[in-house]
């Protein structure tokens, strides 16, 4: 029922509320905060909501930031009343502290998922890092959506590059690389990938020597610091590939993650818009509207 459900957009998620409101005619929510001089934050709805079912929505890149400000909203929401609340986060955050790494260590993707499942009825996000964890069920106590960018992916590169051979930067990224590949008709190969810390990563290039005469395209589902990708274009080009294109689904870019992978002079760099940023290519909304308009949690 259209008129019951609200969407606010919190942070940068506007756009796709926006859009997910067009698309199944839901109203879009007003919502406002406050910041004191003590940096406390006061949350204002200011769309009637009661008895309706909410539906916040932003991905949670840069987390910190935006955790008080959510979770106050989502409570704001229940005590005016809403039936039911949701989030959609596009980008869920923290998805890959998923052990402990090392003695004294939190396992902060469980710890968010436990957050959001307090404050939230249900969570939908696009790709989350499951590694480690197999499922969002291992971490969520909430039901979950969880969508894949595959099909739209692939349908990018299908309409976009001719003769795509497909990299997987690293093991983890099988999963992703396997199934886009499959779904764009390209041949895929992955990439052994060593983390020595937070920005060093040392790449094994596979070998590719069958494919020259393709156009390697990198796909991962995070670009964060962007080593990951730089360090595979670096070895992809002294094997003589020269036209790369680097295919990340967030687009979390850290600090200068960005310049620093444009500098390696790639032929484009294509995200989805999950997290908002100028390399958007791939717009998933209609893949979110599509879910939620199937799904009985709404
Ligand atoms: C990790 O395993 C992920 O799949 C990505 O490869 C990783 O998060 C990318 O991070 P960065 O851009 O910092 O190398």
């Amino acid at each position: 029922m259209s008129d019951k459900t609200v969407v606010f957009g919190l942070f940068e998620g506007g756009y796709l509320a926006k859009s997910i409101c067009e698309k199944l005619k839901y109203t879009l929510g007003e919502i406002e905060f406050h910041q004191y001089p003590d940096q406390e934050t006061a949350v204002f709805i200011k769309t009637f909501i009661e008895n309706k079912t909410v539906i916040f929505v932003t991905s949670t890149n840069n987390p910190n930031e935006k955790i008080a400000k959510l979770f106050f909203s989502s409570e704001t929401a229940r005590e005016l009343g809403a039936k039911k609340i949701g989030l959609i986060t596009p980008y869920l955050a923290y998805m890959r502290q998923d052990k402990q790494f090392s003695p004294g260590e939190g396992i902060t993707s469980k710890y968010f998922a436990k957050m959001i499942s307090t404050y939230f009825d249900w969570c939908l996000t696009i790709d989350p890092h499951l590694h480690r964890w197999k499922s969002l069920s291992d971490v969520f106590s909430v039901p979950t959506i969880l969508l894949h960018a595959t099909q739209d992916v692939a349908a990018w590169i299908k309409k976009n590059i001719t003769k795509p051979i497909l990299i997987g930067p690293d093991l983890e990224s099988e999963q992703w690389v396997a199934e886009i590949a499959k779904a764009a008709d390209s041949p895929y190969l992955i990439v052994e990938k060593q983390r020595f810390s937070d920005i060093s990563v040392k790449s094994t290039i596979p070998k590719i020597d069958a494919y020259q005469d393709y156009t390697p395209v990198l796909v991962d589902d995070i670009i964060s610091t962007a080593m990951t990708m730089i360090e595979t274009v670096d070895h992809l080009k002294t094997l003589g590939m020269k036209k790369i294109y680097c295919i990340g689904v967030h687009a979390v870019f850290s600090k200068n993650a960005y310049e620093n992978l444009l500098a390696t002079q790639v032929s484009d760099i294509i995200t989805c818009n999950t997290i908002i940023h100028p390399t958007n290519k791939i717009d998933l909304s209609k893949s979110i509207s599509d879910a939620l308009k199937n799904s009985r949690l709404i």
